[in-house]
């Protein structure tokens, strides 16, 4: 039976790049009625340091994003990572699972920490190994995320096959990653090969679902982009990075096909596209900053929708948990 799991980080406000690539998506599957398990992944948030009153603060801003963009708590299960303790005792598990040299590989870590590495934490470079655990603990086999998490996904099916292969069980299932649309890499808008990212310095590299009318429509006016009016084939945006990323993002919003877009505005310049794709941005974002704002006033409210969310996920982890200890031999209590 499908079983639908993925997270978010709450390690900064979220970003157009989440919205497109994750949250619009993790709704449509809800809608769709496919079981769906959704978390706001604080113990992989402090994997760098975190604010503790802004941890807080930033958790429920991300759990008020998700209602407001269209989760329902009572048909998905929405929670955050740190109140369901199974997740971190897979996580330990599987960190004797995974090899070094599988996490070797990880480019997300290798872009994060630089030439730097030995400041890095040991958490970051374990990260991948507890989102393998967030997964497995639910046996989900779909993961929907944006592009960057992908190698993410198929370490988890490595390590999930490594330990039924090492036990000899046929316990956890290799769970697919899903990404699809068209905007599962939504790009900085000052600098079309660099990913959308809340950690980005520029404010103006990004848009976040806080802000407000005037700020995106301002954001898209100074997008970065060239002279060239829009082609009439996806060809055409081939080495345009940025002129690409604007029509992916205007593709994602309006739910076309980056084609259908171009049909619509061949030949037109940035100046007629800019003002129509920050009235379709703002139509999208305004609504779901406007509910942020009414969820945030009540943060016990919020609070207590998360506590009733793990109410739901332990009793799915738990079990899964005890079989793995099981497997594993440890002696437990009776
Ligand atoms: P995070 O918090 O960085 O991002 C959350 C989701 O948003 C997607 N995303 C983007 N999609 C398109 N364009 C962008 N510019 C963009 N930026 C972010 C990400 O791909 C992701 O789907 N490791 C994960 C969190 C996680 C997780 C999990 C995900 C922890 N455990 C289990 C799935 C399953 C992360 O850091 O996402």
């Amino acid at each position: 039976k499908p079983r639908i799991f993925s997270g978010i980080q709450p390690s900064g406000g979220l970003t157009l790049g989440n919205y497109l690539g994750a949250l619009k998506r993790f709704v449509e599957k809800q809608d769709e009625g496919i079981e769906t398990i959704y978390c706001l992944v604080d113990l992989h948030a402090i994997t760098v340091w975190q604010d503790p009153d802004k941890l807080r603060q930033q958790t429920r801003e991300a759990a008020a994003a998700f209602l407001a963009a269209g989760i329902d708590p009572k048909r998905s299960v929405l929670f955050n990572q740190s109140q369901v303790s199974a997740h971190a005792e897979l996580g330990w598990i599987f960190n004797c699972v995974a090899r070094l040299g599988w996490m070797n590989r990880m480019t997300q870590f290798k872009d994060k920490v630089g030439k730097n590495s030995e400041n890095a934490s040991l958490g970051l470079y374990a990260y991948p190994s507890l989102m393998a655990a967030d997964i497995l603990l639910y046996h989900a086999t779909m993961v929907p995320v944006g592009e960057d998490q992908k190698q993410h996904v198929e370490l988890t099916r490595d390590i999930a096959a490594k330990f039924n292969h090492d036990f000899g069980v046929d316990f956890f299932p290799a769970p697919e990653p899903v990404i699809e649309g068209a905007a599962t890499r939504v790009m900085s808008l000052r600098d079309g090969t660099r990913k959308m990212s809340k950690s980005d310095p520029s404010d103006a590299s990004r848009i976040n679902l806080t802000d407000d009318a005037d700020t995106i429509a301002a954001k898209i006016r100074k997008a970065k982009t060239d002279p060239e009016p829009l082609p009439e084939t996806l060809d055409g945006l081939k080495d345009r990075p940025e002129a690409r990323n604007l029509v992916n993002i205007y593709a994602a919003l309006s739910g076309k096909m980056p084609e259908a877009v171009l049909a619509e505005f061949a030949g037109q310049g940035f100046g007629l596209f800019k003002p129509v794709l920050a009235d379709i941005a703002v139509a999208t974002l305004a609504p779901i900053s406007a509910e942020m704002g009414r969820l945030m006033a009540d943060p016990a409210e919020i609070d207590r929708i998360l506590g009733e969310g793990a109410d739901r996920a332990e009793p799915i982890a738990r079990p899964i948990l005890n079989r793995t200890l099981d497997i594993l031999g440890m002696v437990r209590r009776g």
